[in-house]
């Protein structure tokens, strides 16, 4: 693994990292508050990069132009975003980073479309 794909897994298993010692403090404290949080750093942050990392491995070729350097500083925004968004809308501190945030989340996932279409039409 290599390249964009290398760099969709490091965001990943950081993400996981993180996702998992929230968890552990969660279950320690008998304080579930911030489930959300962590159900989001793991389903956002590892499962769907690991996704990325994995499609990006297994056709090379989505991953060699400028939009998956886009995509990925797309994702990595909204995943630093939308998850303090989340703790930040849990805690009635403020929704507008968690807003912020899920709209990055989508762009990313809508640019990551358009590359599933592009590439498999290459490869038809
Ligand atoms: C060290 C590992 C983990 C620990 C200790 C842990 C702990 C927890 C705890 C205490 C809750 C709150 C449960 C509740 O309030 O009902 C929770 C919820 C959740 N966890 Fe984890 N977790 C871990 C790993 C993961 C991973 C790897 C994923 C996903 C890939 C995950 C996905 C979720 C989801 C989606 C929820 C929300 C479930 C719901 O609201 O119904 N967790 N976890
Ligand atoms: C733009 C991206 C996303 C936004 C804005 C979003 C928003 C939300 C909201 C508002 C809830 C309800 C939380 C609550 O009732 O406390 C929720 C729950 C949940 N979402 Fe998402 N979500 C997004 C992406 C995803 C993705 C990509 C996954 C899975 C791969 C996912 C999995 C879940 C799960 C399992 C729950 C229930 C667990 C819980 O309540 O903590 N979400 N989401």
């Amino acid at each position: 693994m290599k390249g964009i794909s290398f760099y969709f897994m490091v965001l990943a298993v950081i993400s996981v990292t993180c996702g998992m010692a929230l968890g552990i403090h969660m279950a320690i404290s008998h304080d579930h508050t911030l489930a959300p949080v962590h159900a989001h750093l793991n389903l956002i942050g590892w499962v769907t990069m690991a996704l990325f990392a994995i499609y990006y491995h297994i056709v090379p070729q989505a991953g060699q132009g400028l939009l998956a350097k886009i995509h990925l500083a797309v994702a990595t925004a909204g995943v630093v975003t939308i998850v303090p968004g989340i703790a930040l809308a849990i805690t009635k501190q403020t929704e507008g980073l968690a807003a912020i945030g899920s709209i990055i989340t989508l762009v990313s996932m809508v640019i990551f479309l358009i590359t599933v279409v592009k590439t498999g039409k290459a490869r038809d």
